[in-house]
């Protein structure tokens, strides 16, 4: 994936074509693999796409071949296994992300999700998760929208939580510099409010200290980590799609736990719950579909 920030996150060209691409025989076992330790499902057709992303722990760590870095990673004491996994999983996600996407979830949210949880709920704490936040852009956004609303949460506890399985876009979150596509959508007065443009760097923009602050990133694995409780809001966008069923319906379980009775779930355009999961009702609010959990049993 082509990136447009000066920071360079990702490159699917490879870094050394001196490596060969994947065999199908290698490529069955790494995908075997990166679909046990994270749920992500490739099909045979990725087979370039993941040679080219693989390359990059194989030149990192000075090893020629495929089959050597298997090898290599079988053999790791438990403790470097799990780094080195964690560092495999960093190069195979897909992180395409940008500030305001899908922005009719945005318009749900404060025009009716928040207005509604600041009515209902007892105790004065909103959480907010990001669930698979790439490079920051989808919880910032979030956080724009409540500091926009503050009047509705004036002396509330605020935690948007974010997270996702790959540290390096979670360090590029942190940072907090954005350019280009990232920011294309951002409404011009938003950009100067929430924004500081970076001197001698035209076009370059950091997030402000007040939307950083109510953000907060962590690593978590879907299928490995422990689930957050007592959520108001989960985004999970864009990440479904790379699952498979059985992956999915595990997934929305799970939140199920997580989320609060009176909470909201956002998923991607492109995915939705039929099939998948009978705890949540799907609900169309101002344009955007949203899922309401259904009462406990
Ligand atoms: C395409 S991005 C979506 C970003 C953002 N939610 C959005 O919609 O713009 C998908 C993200 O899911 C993360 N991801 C993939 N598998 C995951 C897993 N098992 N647990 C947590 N995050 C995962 C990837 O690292 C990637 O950053």
């Amino acid at each position: 994936m082509p990136m447009d920030n000066n920071i360079p996150l990702r490159s699917d060209a490879g870094p050394d074509p001196a490596i060969k691409r994947l065999t199908e025989e290698e490529f069955v076992k790494f995908s075997r693999l990166i679909y046990e330790e994270s749920g992500i499902y490739l099909k045979d057709t990725k087979i370039t796409l993941l040679s080219n992303r693989l390359r990059k722990r194989l030149v990192a760590l000075n090893i020629p071949e495929f089959s050597d870095y298997y090898k290599y990673l079988n053999e790791l004491p438990h403790r470097e296994k799990v780094i080195e996994y964690e560092r495999m999983l960093d190069v195979v996600s897909t992180n395409e992300t940008y500030f305001f996407r899908n922005e009719r979830h945005f318009e749900a949210m404060v025009h009716e999700c928040l207005p509604e949880i600041a009515k209902v709920k007892k105790e004065k704490k909103l959480r907010i998760w990001s669930a698979a936040c790439s490079t920051g852009e989808e919880p910032y956004t979030i956080a724009i929208c409540v500091r926009e609303n503050m009047h509705l949460f004036s002396d509330w506890e605020i935690e948007i939580l974010a997270t996702d399985i790959a540290q390096s876009v979670l360090e590029y979150a942190h940072i907090g510099e954005y350019s280009g596509r990232r920011i294309e959508k951002v409404p011009p007065e938003i950009l100067k409010k929430y924004f500081t443009e970076k001197k001698n760097e035209p076009g370059v923009y950091l997030i402000r200290e007040d939307v950083k602050k109510l953000v907060h990133f962590y690593y978590h694995n879907f299928f490995k980590s422990q689930f957050p409780k007592d959520i108001d809001i989960i985004f999970c966008r864009n990440v479904m799609i790379y699952f498979d069923k059985k992956h999915q319906v595990e997934l929305v379980s799970k939140f199920y736990q997580s989320i609060l009775d009176h909470g909201y779930l956002f998923i991607g355009h492109s995915e939705t719950l039929h099939s998948i999961s009978e705890d949540f009702s799907y609900k169309k609010i101002l344009e955007a579909p949203v899922y309401v959990p259904n009462p406990r049993r």
